[in-house]
């Protein structure tokens, strides 16, 4: 039985950290706008409070009984299926492998700190000549940033669930939560803000596909942090007396409120300055510093502060990717948190560095595999591939192995008998054939 326990609001804090991530003010913002704005985010809300909330109700109600790491959660709830469902267990290593490549993005937002603090491009042509000379020949800068990266995440699972994980979410949620609201309140005294409304809640259905929908579920499942045991992993370290359903409902609600809230201040700024809201991953690091340029010193604070809100929600997301596997060496080969932490953190930092030369021209040719260099095929293969696995074994799980006697009391100060059979059958005859068809689709079999 653990010892270090979360307190509630410890938990709600660490579990939004770990979904408010660069997932939400990097990643949502630019497919948005890659897919058309309106229709795509309310495909997107559907999802997310459709499918994404009950998949979080069943994976924080496994480790929330299992009380363990990872694979004993799995072990502990199918005792006669043990040697089969700890393989499921093992989702929580999918974490470290998504860390290598997000502690290097984390480096590049920290770069984009240093950046703008002494002096932001002057057009969106220079912007982008400097971020692919970043990526490109930026060995030592992009190594530098990434050992950061590693350093601040490893430090902090090193301290623990209490004074490490929990302590840094209740600094730097709050924090980021005002940052983003202060840039928010900002954003609606400009023109530009009533585009962005429109631009993100008028829906244009044509520019719906099988594709939008698929690129709407794999993002639920990510920007929420499912599928990989970190929220598992956390739920192990949950208060006895919780309601699962309100707690989930919060992290949710967060977790979507940021992301539009990040989109909204995005395209309001990109709009007052006639950019286009489509410009795909580079939104952020090329579109944006051009912005933040032309609006002057004003420019200059919020470049500032808007990378340093991106840098603290992707270091809340960064240790939940590592605690799983550190929770997995503590509980089950009785390591050390030291030990555990070092080991599983010198993994992805080690990885990482293979991950960011990929992109280098110096060694791109090396580590390029068939049709993608290592940065992508991490990115590919745990995105596209094991993230919804992850989804589908724990949906799989929760409806179809664990008793339903047992869930149901599991849930028992969570929900009451309607709400539990309307959530069973989302999870049972929903969402694992959602998570199916976003598999093939994603694996290229379908389109
Ligand atoms: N949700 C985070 C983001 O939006 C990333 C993340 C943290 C994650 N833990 C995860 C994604 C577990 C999938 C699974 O950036």
């Amino acid at each position: 039985m653990k010892i270090a326990r979360f307190s509630r609001l410890g938990f709600i804090l660490a579990a939004a950290g770990s979904a408010v991530g660069l997932g939400n003010i990097w990643k949502f913002p630019y497919i948005a706008g890659e897919n058309g704005g309106g229709a795509f985010v309310i495909v997107y809300l559907i999802t997310v409070f459709g499918i994404g909330f009950s998949v979080m109700i069943a994976e924080m109600l496994i480790g929330y009984m299992g009380r363990i790491d990872s694979v004993g959660s799995f072990e502990k709830l199918a005792p006669q299926n043990k040697s089969t469902w700890k393989l499921a267990g093992f989702i929580g290593f999918t974490g470290i492998m998504i860390l290598t490549f997000y502690s290097v993005v984390i480096g590049w937002i920290f770069h984009y700190i240093s950046v703008a603090l002494v002096s932001l491009p002057s057009s969106v042509e220079e912007a982008e000549y400097s971020f692919t000379q970043l990526l490109q020949t930026g060995i030592g800068t992009q190594i530098f940033y990434h050992t950061l990266a590693f350093l601040t995440t490893t430090i902090i699972v090193i301290k623990g669930i209490k004074s490490g994980i929990e302590k840094m979410n209740y600094i730097l949620m709050p924090t980021l939560i005002m940052i983003l609201g202060g840039m928010f309140i900002y954003a609606t005294t400009l023109d530009g803000f009533s585009q962005a409304l429109d631009f993100m809640f008028n829906p244009d259905w044509s520019k719906i596909n099988s594709e939008t929908l698929v690129t709407a579920v794999g993002h639920a499942f990510f920007t929420l942090s499912l599928g990989m045991a970190s929220i598992l992993t956390y739920s192990a370290s949950l208060p006895k007396k919780i309601n699962l359903t309100r707690t989930s409902l919060i992290i949710v609600g967060l977790d979507t409120g940021i992301a539009i809230i990040a989109g909204l201040i995005l395209f309001t700024f990109l709009f007052q300055y006639g950019e286009e809201p489509s410009k795909g991953p580079g939104l952020v690091f090329i579109s944006l510093p051009a912005v933040f340029y032309e609006m002057g010193s004003m420019g200059t604070l919020l470049a500032v502060l808007f990378f340093i809100s991106l840098a603290f929600a992707g270091l809340t997301s960064a240790v939940s990717l590592l605690e799983p596997m550190v929770q997995y060496l503590i509980d089950r080969y009785k390591y050390t948190r030291l030990s555990a932490s070092l080991l599983a953190g010198g993994f992805f930092y080690i990885i990482g560095i293979l991950a960011l030369l990929a992109n280098t021209k110096e060694y791109s040719e090396l580590l390029t595999f068939g049709s993608r260099n290592l940065f992508d095929w991490i990115d590919f293969i745990t995105a596209s591939v094991l993230l919804p696995l992850g989804g589908l074994l724990i949906s799989i799980f929760i409806g179809y192995v664990v008793p339903k006697e047992q869930v149901r009391a599991g849930l028992k100060s969570s929900m009451n008998d309607i709400g539990f059979g309307v959530w069973y059958f989302v999870l049972r005859y929903l969402v694992p054939p959602a998570l199916i068809v976003v598999m093939l689709n994603l694996l290229n079999i379908f389109v």
